[in-house]
């Protein structure tokens, strides 16, 4: 009797056993369950705030930029995309000019545009604090053609050449992939000029598809797309302007501004103080072919085709 009773007890503790164990296995994958989804969550939340602060952490970092490295712009240097200052503009006649080289196979890129609405007056700003004392030494971006680069089926650093009827077929993959997007509104969390001497206002998402959704969209729908792209995916930038050489100063204001890389932070701060906080909608991804090397940046030759963004 003893003896079944122990049985059944350890009978009964295997069984509780298998119960615990098969309610703690179905509590675990429960859990990942929640939290994968929840992870998804995370990319399609128009709110993000785990990528807005991860962008944050980026412009934190662009902002150090210039502290960290100096102004190299002045030394003939780098542009974000490897090019030296010197290879894309002369300074003919105190005139700025763009030196436009063909780009063999042309870049075909994919970017958001910002629409004259809201291009115009950030543009008009940065000309009334960077003008009076750059005066020629600053290439602004054409605002007409603001735009963030989300995603390169092809770039100058990674060739892919594509016959005409491949770029049809990535242009219509391009429009299906807008049609899933919502339009964005963002805002201008801060302008930074980094030590290329780059103006970069630099947004957070308010609501709209996150372009770190866009960028794996893309990638999905362009598998023949260079690896390694040209940006951090999180990133939603746009460049206003290239400061190319020294800010010109009367005696005066020379014994004001003493230090040139002070001067420098305190025209971004006063840039911020007029542009921080303006909001804009973004609806249009556009498929850029780039006929010039950075034609988008300095008025070259390209063929872009338009789509709405659907959602
Ligand atoms: C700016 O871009 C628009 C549209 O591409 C073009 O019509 C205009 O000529 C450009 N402006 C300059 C100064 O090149």
């Amino acid at each position: 009797m003893a003896r079944t009773i122990r049985i059944c007890k350890s009978h009964v503790r295997r069984a509780a056993l298998v119960w615990f164990l098969s309610a703690l296995l179905f509590f675990l994958l429960f859990r990942m369950a929640v939290q994968s989804s929840s992870q998804n969550d995370r990319f399609t939340d128009s709110e993000s705030p785990s990528l807005n602060s991860e962008r944050s952490k980026l412009y934190d970092k662009m902002a150090r930029d210039l502290d960290e490295h100096g102004a190299v712009f002045l030394r003939g240097g780098e542009t974000s995309q490897s090019l030296s200052i010197s290879d894309i503009f002369s300074l003919k006649d105190g005139a700025v000019t763009p030196i436009l080289k063909a780009a063999n196979p042309p870049v075909r890129a994919n970017v958001l545009y910002m629409s004259p609405e809201f291009s115009v007056p950030i543009s008009q700003a940065v000309r009334d604090v960077f003008l009076p004392y750059f005066d020629k030494a600053i290439w602004f971006q054409n605002s007409s053609l603001y735009h963030f680069s989300m995603f390169h089926a092809s770039h100058h650093i990674e060739p892919v050449p594509a016959t005409n009827d491949e770029i049809e077929a990535e242009a219509n993959a391009v429009k299906a992939v807008a049609e899933t997007l919502c339009p964005l509104k963002i805002i201008l969390d801060r302008v930074v000029l980094t030590s290329t001497g780059v103006l970069v206002g630099c947004w957070q998402v308010i609501s709209g598809t996150d372009p770190m959704v866009i960028r794996l969209k893309l990638r999905d729908s362009l598998p023949r797309a260079p690896q390694k792209q040209l940006y951090d995916p999180a990133l939603l930038h746009t460049s206003f302007a290239r400061l190319l050489g020294h800010p010109k100063f009367s005696p005066e204001e020379l014994q004001k501004h003493p230090d040139e890389l002070q001067f420098f932070h305190e025209l971004v701060t006063c840039l911020n103080n007029k542009v921080r906080g303006f909001e804009a909608i973004v609806s249009e991804l556009w498929y850029v072919e780039e006929f010039d090397v950075l034609a988008l940046a300095l008025n070259g030759r390209i063929m872009a085709r338009r789509f709405h963004m659907g959602c």
